[in-house]
């Protein structure tokens, strides 16, 4: 790890830490400043929560900081737990016939697959999965395969800024405008993009975009946002409906006011955000630019360490990375965990090597893939030691 900028985290100086992917990793400032936020709140939390006294002011104030970061208008973006939450809200009030199709991809994140299959089961319609190939050598097979997967009865494509299981930036912005020109709509995954990718929303003109800010912009969990184009505002409905449904509050869409208030929660990890947007400005000279080109740079040197180690090709071109990267490791046979399971693999690298990394199993039990991340905690050294780790294990070898 790189112990000059690992010390603004306090992950454990024992495990190489190799997946922020997951779950992110909040710095020590970031922390602080949501438990500033949890000590007014518990000092006075009528005063802190109740919307009208206090909570809708400070909630607009970080709107309108993360609607400059992602570029939209602050009227147009609420608030949501992660971006499940964001892409099951989406879903779950969009229009569906039976017969209607909605347009998913084999690289999409299980959960929000599920809601996409949930919805159309319900409402008669069906759900196609566009095959996008790994490996692969151009961003256009993606944008392929989307195209091919839809017909004229598509209402809705889902597809991932940055794919879960394979870490690739897809070309979302040629998908969406692909998708314009057929009159479907797209929702947009973003789950990985903040903190990651530049993000300009109204370029890519997405009709609708979830994110978390507690993945790659390093806010506390639970932090994410949703992203609804002016004119469907109106028919979209946060997973729980709570006061603002019958309530209307004064000078609030009720697009805004439904997705600010869905029951008591602790609103101090949004509260947060703008402490984690300060940070990554901060923590390289050169702000968030040069942590994103320094990340990419990194995770690209821990592709070549890897690549060598295990013998095997980078499965995407350098234009679709970011700062995740995943590789084939050989099939594992027998040994695939049940479902739900940590393969023994990953066990094996925590328990023996100390170095915390998924091991996947996509798009079939038994086809194995490691995903390497890159955060500014971490340095070329952990990437060596990950590929010492998968040499020891005998993965290097066995084919
Ligand atoms: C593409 C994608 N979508 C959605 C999610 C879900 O994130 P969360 O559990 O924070 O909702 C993830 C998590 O890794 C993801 O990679």
């Amino acid at each position: 790890m790189n112990q000059q900028l690992a010390r603004h985290w306090g992950l454990d100086p024992e495990v190489t830490f190799l997946n922020h992917g997951s779950f992110g990793a909040a710095p020590r400032v970031v922390l602080e400043a949501q438990r500033r936020e949890q000590d007014a709140q518990e000092r006075d939390p009528i005063h802190f929560l109740a919307p009208e006294r206090s909570l809708y002011g400070k909630l607009d104030a970080v709107r309108d900081r993360l609607a400059a970061f992602l570029g939209c208008p602050s009227e147009d973006l609420a608030f949501v737990r992660n971006a499940t939450d964001g892409v099951n809200a989406v879903l779950r009030s969009f229009p569906l016939e039976p017969g209607d199709r909605i347009v998913i991809t084999s690289h999409g994140y299980n959960a929000c697959n599920n809601a996409a299959r949930y919805v159309a089961e319900r409402a008669g319609a069906e759900v196609a999965v566009a095959d996008i190939p790994f490996p692969l050598s151009d961003p256009a097979e993606a944008a392929a395969a989307v195209a091919e997967a839809c017909c004229d009865r598509t209402r809705l494509v889902l597809v991932d800024h940055v794919t879960s299981p394979t870490g690739l930036v897809l070309p979302v912005e040629e998908i969406v405008q692909a998708a314009r020109d057929r009159g479907i709509r797209t929702l947009v995954d973003a789950a990985h993009g903040p903190g990651m990718l530049p993000m300009d929303l109204g370029r890519v003109g997405a009709d609708y975009t979830t994110g978390n800010l507690h993945k790659w912009l390093c806010g506390p969990k639970v932090s994410g946002f949703l992203h609804v184009r002016p004119e469907l505002q109106e028919s979209v409905r946060p997973c729980v409906i709570s006061h603002a449904a019958n309530t209307p509050a004064p000078g609030r869409s009720r697009f805004i006011a439904e997705f600010d208030w869905t029951g008591t929660f602790d609103p101090s990890p949004l509260l947060a955000v703008p402490a984690a947007i300060d940070f990554l400005e901060g923590v390289l000279p050169g702000g968030l630019d040069a942590v994103r080109a320094h990340n990419r740079a990194l995770v690209l040197e821990g592709r070549a360490i890897l690549c060598e180690a295990l013998g095997v090709q980078p499965p995407a071109p350098d234009a679709m990375i970011g700062s995740l990267v995943t590789l084939p490791l050989p099939a594992s046979g027998s040994d695939a965990p049940p479902s739900g399971r940590v393969d023994p693999l990953q066990l094996a690298l925590f328990e023996r090597h100390r170095v915390e990394v998924p091991i996947m199993h996509w798009p079939a039990k038994g086809q194995r893939w490691v995903r390497i991340s890159a955060q500014v905690y971490n340095d070329r050294g952990d990437y060596e030691r990950l590929a010492a780790g998968l040499v020891a294990e005998g993965e290097a070898c066995r084919t």
